[in-house]
């Protein structure tokens, strides 16, 4: 059993959890995962390193709530537990002298970019990231990043705060102003990848991106996290889940991750409307308690 030793909320459905796990912190590197399971029943949901406290044996996960699973573990308390916590999983980030570094992060995607970065920054890269959100009550980690990081680049969707536009309208920008940009990782939502390889793919720049498939056991058993890299099969579990972006089948993947939604949504509904008529209760009970 895996404590949650401090928890916060980060913005709106995004937590931030400090759990327990000296040993896979001690044995864990950037750009890894971990497969999490609340309830001896619960499913197995694969979550990045977002980072790694060695001194006090404490895992960083940021969870962002989006169905039944990632909706039941943000309403773990401080003091609760985790079932399992299985890991590290996948290969580190590939780390050496490149040069000059962009570290991209979208949403959740934003967490694990801070170890990479650092990691990075600490082989004597000069380490440039870029986070974006819709708007500016949803990014997160600017404090985190802004350590991690030379320089600290910021973009709103709807111009709220730092540039108005996408990650890779700041991307792009670099490119067109001629700054010498040696190697690229992104890290977000499927489009955003796929914006960021587009952008990078005529100026050729080595660029990479962690997939985040549907997976099931993490091992290369399952084949549920199937991707074409090159066109090869590749697991992302075991052969990822950093893979060169351009080679990257961004579409067929996009079509598997869709595979499920009708049922993700009605177990989703079910869990919104269990825990609704649970609140209902404890108000009640709370109610007529201090009647
Ligand atoms: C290597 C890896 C690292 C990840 N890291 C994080 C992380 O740090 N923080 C975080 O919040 N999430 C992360 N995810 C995604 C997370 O695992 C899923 O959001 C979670 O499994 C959803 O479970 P659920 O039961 O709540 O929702 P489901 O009912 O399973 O799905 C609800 C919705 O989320 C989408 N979804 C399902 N699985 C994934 C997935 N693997 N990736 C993206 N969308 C998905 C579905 O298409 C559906 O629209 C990661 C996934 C992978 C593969
Ligand atoms: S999750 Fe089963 S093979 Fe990767």
């Amino acid at each position: 059993m895996f404590e949650i030793i401090d928890k916060c909320e980060l913005c709106e459905k995004v937590h931030q959890f400090k759990i327990k796990a000296p040993h896979l912190v001690e044995k864990a590197k950037a750009g890894q995962f971990v497969i999490l399971r609340h309830g001896e029943n619960g499913e197995r949901v694969p979550m990045s390193i977002g980072g790694l406290d060695r001194k006090n044996g404490l895992l960083t996960i940021v969870i962002q709530e989006v169905g039944k699973t990632s909706g039941a573990m943000n309403r773990m308390k401080i003091g609760d537990h985790f079932t399992d916590v299985v890991g590290p999983l996948g290969i580190p980030s590939h780390v050496e002298k490149f040069g000059n570094c962009v570290c991209i992060g979208g949403g959740v995607g934003i967490p694990p970019i801070r170890p990479i970065a650092q990691a990075l920054k600490d082989a004597g890269n000069k380490v440039i990231s870029i986070i974006g959100a819709r708007t500016k009550n949803l990014l997160i980690f600017q404090e985190e990043l802004s350590e991690a990081s030379d320089r600290l680049l910021i973009s709103t969707d709807d111009g709220s705060y730092g540039t108005h536009g996408f990650v890779t309208t700041i991307l792009q920008k670099m490119i067109d102003d001629g700054e010498k940009i040696d190697m690229v990782i992104a890290i977000g939502p499927v489009p955003m990848m796929k914006a960021v390889v587009e952008t990078t793919r005529k100026p050729k720049i080595k660029t990479f991106v962690s997939l985040n498939p549907i997976m099931v056991d993490g091992t290369g058993m399952c084949g549920a996290c199937r991707v074409t890299v090159g066109g090869k099969t590749k697991f992302a579990c075991v052969d990822g889940p950093e893979f060169d972006g351009h080679e990257v089948d961004f579409d067929e993947m996009t079509k598997r991750m869709k595979m499920y939604v009708k049922y993700e949504k009605q177990a989703y509904d079910k869990f919104l409307h269990n825990d609704h008529c649970r609140l209902e209760k404890a108000a009640k009970k709370l109610e007529q308690e201090s009647k």
